[in-house]
């Protein structure tokens, strides 16, 4: 390379590149290239990480369906009368529940959030009723039986103790 056509006219300094780039010479180009290899161990690594967060999910969520809630009173057995509600939290004050005690007497409980968009169902006629779109609930388990929701109500596991009634789990269903 020729140095003197690289120095400054005016002072005579010297403008050309200093000793070190030479040495060290930088592809600025080709720098800007990802390489294969690198894109492997960014999609691996990625992937790693996206499959760590999910065991950590579903392990989470198999230990509260495993029966780790602990047991809450929601009210006394003589709060539910036959062919009505009751409406609680659980297990935590922002999850809405409906209990109910049907005609026959029997206690179930479920989620009170609609599993197609979320709406509140309500107890109407022996069903769960979602006033949103119509979808209905049946009583047994919870299955939809009308209108647009196709998964269950995830239901309340409830415990008698004494004149009391307790929530006591939560099971999930398909
Ligand atoms: S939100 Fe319940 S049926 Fe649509």
């Amino acid at each position: 390379m020729n140095e003197k056509s690289e120095s400054c006219k005016k002072c005579g300094e010297n403008t050309a590149d200093p000793q070190w780039k030479k040495d060290f010479p930088i592809e600025w180009e080709g720098d800007h290239y990802v390489s294969r290899r690198e894109m492997v161990k960014f999609l691996t690594l990625g992937s790693a990480i996206l499959a760590a967060a999910n065991w950590l999910v579903a392990w989470i969520w198999h230990r509260r369906r495993d029966g780790t809630f602990q047991a809450q009173m929601i009210g006394s057995v003589a709060d539910l009368e036959r062919n009505k509600s009751i409406l609680f939290r659980y297990p935590t004050e922002k999850d809405p529940c409906i209990a109910v005690c049907t005609l026959t007497g029997e206690l179930v409980a479920y989620s009170q959030v609609c599993t197609h968009l979320s709406c509140a169902v309500i107890y109407k006629e022996e069903e769960l009723f979602c006033p949103c779109h119509n979808g209905v609930f049946e009583l047994k388990a919870g299955r939809p039986t009308a209108g647009p929701p196709t998964r269950s109500l995830p239901r309340i596991v409830l415990e008698k103790r004494g004149d009391q009634l307790f929530a006591t789990g939560v099971e999930v269903t398909a």
